[in-house]
């Protein structure tokens, strides 16, 4: 059952100047950053990413994920939030023969996804996957749930579960401290719900989410 796992423990950190991007936050910045389209993905850093390009760093991560879900060719696997499919290209890469697929909300990240994953990316909303009830061996999330309200997020985490029931792996915003999340709300763009850990395990609870997690922190 749900457990606290790191499998994001090989991704190099991004570098992130704090104050700059709360220097520079605007209502503006934070309506077209959730818009999800290119200022988001490969705009200047005030509004996202700041170029969201493949450089192989998820190749670890992939290992990692293939290793704790014990992947085998055949099987089929969702990464929800895929965005341009970095994740998806890297896991087809580990495990040859996987049936490995993303999804996401934004239409500009699908349409500049990795030529490897073309075909395998769905553009939709982590609150209603199109796909029948326990139809993967894994759901993976990373950095996407915690995009939506409370409310919304109990929807995405029970889709995840739905699809692959005790098999899921999120990823979300969260902090230890109270000077922690003060960072955290000087950086954040787009998240609408975050919380303290014990708060994020309560709203897995209520969900009735039984896969696994970890917290992206900025330290
Ligand atoms: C912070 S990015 C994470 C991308 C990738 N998973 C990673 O970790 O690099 C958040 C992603 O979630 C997508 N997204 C936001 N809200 C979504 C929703 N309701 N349903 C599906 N995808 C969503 C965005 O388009 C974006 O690609």
């Amino acid at each position: 059952m749900m457990k606290e796992i790191d499998l994001l423990a090989k991704l190099p950190r991004g570098e992130r100047n704090v104050e700059a991007r709360a220097e520079a936050k605007t209502a503006e910045i934070i309506r077209i950053s959730r818009a999800y389209g290119e200022p988001y993905f490969d705009g200047p850093r005030t509004y996202g990413y700041g170029g969201y390009r493949y450089d192989g760093r998820w190749v670890p991560v992939a290992e990692d994920m293939v290793r704790h879900f014990d992947l085998k060719p055949g099987d089929r696997v969702l990464d929800v939030g895929c965005a341009k499919g970095f994740l998806v290209k890297d896991l087809l890469k580990i495990c040859p023969g996987l049936e490995a697929f993303g999804l996401d909300i934004s239409e500009y990240a699908l349409k500049h996804c990795e030529p490897e994953v073309i075909g395998r990316l769905h553009l939709g909303n982590a609150m209603s996957l199109p796909f029948p009830d326990n139809s993967f061996r894994a759901v993976i999330s990373l950095n996407t749930v915690h995009n939506l309200e409370r409310a919304d997020c109990m929807t995405a985490l029970r889709e995840i579960e739905r699809l692959a029931p005790g098999r899921g792996f999120v990823q979300v915003d969260s902090y230890r401290t109270p000077e922690m999340k003060a960072r955290f709300e000087e950086w954040v763009l787009t998240a609408k719900f975050h919380d303290y850990p014990e708060g994020w395990v309560k709203l897995f609870r209520e969900a009735g989410y039984t896969g696994d997690f970890y917290w992206t922190i900025i330290e």
